[in-house]
């Protein structure tokens, strides 16, 4: 039996465990000169230093403050090529979508994924992974989606199970139906509800399906039809939507009951009601506000009327270059609207609910040993700093990753 107690911790912030909605993500307990016990890569106990249990191995973590290690609920992390191109031409005033209309964008991603081998795109994707970690992500999904051949899709996925094998964290893999071929699309759709998601599921390749639901990428019907392929098969679903046109993915997701509906910035009162009244996670992706200078997603709104809001980096290369969550949480209040506490409730066990998982998010007994020492004393750095990294030590099932 492996056990240590984590002494000289300053402040411990934690949210409750499970899902929060609303007001309630504003309720962080928050314990003074506190110490933690890890027993085999769990917590066994959290409490006042002072009257914690006699263990023989104590880890002082110095008058420092302790959070959740976060979760990155959105990243597509693996990619080959680049997108500067894209980028100077975004800023030269052609939009993002009209450089995706042309086959620039995600299309030009696709072409150089799809010609990379496994080894390439692990060897691509292994420091982007990294540097999420050492921003306090301690569990991240990835998703395919640049394959568009199946594949290249399956290697995508198969890249990420070869990372699984290294990274310290958890990595989520996710199906991700991205923009259709530009012609046969009735035939792709059938393909992937009938060959790919079936194929993927025989290897346990991924555990949910996303679809990008937008103008230029898969309609609500298209949508559907791949989401009910992938819930008859118990994978969870999950949707790309509303990032610039409300189409209806939002009340597809909530009909659905989706883990999650992803971006959300062209989302307006109907959806935020829609989401308000289900269970399923509304993620806000602020990067891509920063990025791309889009309108932020309603967070301020769905939180007000009772959603549970999470937030994400989305990394990638043509939305989103965030290398961090931590940063991610810090633009998710300058550019949503979220208060400290609902932000760092938006990264923890939100996030989790959103990949469907329910033992971290939260420093409570029984909960997964993920959690972070910041460099300051006072958690509300995490979300206050910019451009300097808040975290410290990142500790995964009780071991120290980064020091
Ligand atoms: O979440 N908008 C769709 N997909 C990604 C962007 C991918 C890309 O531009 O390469 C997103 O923003
Ligand atoms: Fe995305």
């Amino acid at each position: 039996m492996a056990e240590t107690l984590f002494t000289g911790i300053a402040q411990l912030v934690t949210p409750a465990p499970g899902p929060q909605r609303g007001a309630a993500m504003r309720e962080l307990a928050r314990l003074e000169n506190a110490a933690l016990l890890v027993r085999d890569g769990v917590i066994a106990w959290v409490g006042a230093e002072k009257d914690a249990p006699k263990v023989s191995q104590t880890h002082d973590l110095g008058g420092v403050a302790v959070v959740p290690g976060l979760i990155d609920p959105h990243t597509h992390a693996i990619w080959a090529g680049d997108r500067l191109a894209d980028f100077e031409a975004r800023l030269a005033g052609v939009p993002y979508e009209e450089i995706l209309a042309r086959g620039g964008g995600i299309r030009s991603t696709m072409r150089a994924t799809a010609a990379a081998s496994v080894g390439e795109l692990v060897h691509l994707a292994r420091p982007r992974l990294e540097a999420l970690l050492r921003s306090g992500a301690t569990t991240a999904e990835v998703k395919s989606g640049y394959g568009l051949d199946f594949g290249a899709e399956v290697r995508m996925l198969e890249a990420v199970r070869e990372l699984e094998a290294t990274f310290p964290g958890t990595l989520a893999p996710t199906l991700l139906i991205h923009v259709p071929p530009t012609e046969g699309r009735e035939e792709y759709v059938r393909g992937v509800c009938e060959e790919l998601i079936p194929a993927v599921t025989a290897r346990g390749l991924a555990t949910a399906v996303d679809v990008f639901c937008e103008r230029e990428a898969f309609t609500v019907e298209e949508t559907r039809a791949i989401l009910m392929a992938a819930r008859a098969r118990g994978l969870g679903v999950k949707l790309h939507a509303d990032q610039f046109h409300a189409l209806g993915g939002v009340e597809l997701a909530c009909e659905l009951g989706a883990l999650s509906v992803d971006h959300l910035e062209a989302s307006g009162e109907g959806q935020v009601a829609a989401l308000a009244a289900s269970n399923t996670v509304a993620t806000v992706l602020p990067g891509v506000t920063l990025h791309l200078g889009l309108p932020a997603a309603p967070a301020r709104r769905l939180v007000d009327a009772g959603a549970c809001v999470a937030v994400g980096t989305d990394l990638n290369p043509g939305s989103s270059p965030l290398f961090s969550a931590a940063l991610a949480l810090a633009l998710a209040v300058r550019l949503c609207g979220l208060t400290p506490a609902e932000a760092l409730t938006a990264g923890t066990v939100n996030a989790a609910a959103a990949l469907g998982l329910r033992d971290r998010g939260a420093l409570v007994p029984g909960a997964r040993a993920d959690f972070l020492a910041l460099h300051s004393a006072d958690w509300r750095d995490l979300v206050y700093t910019l451009g300097e990294n808040p975290v410290r030590d990142v500790v995964v099932g009780g071991q120290h990753i980064k020091e």
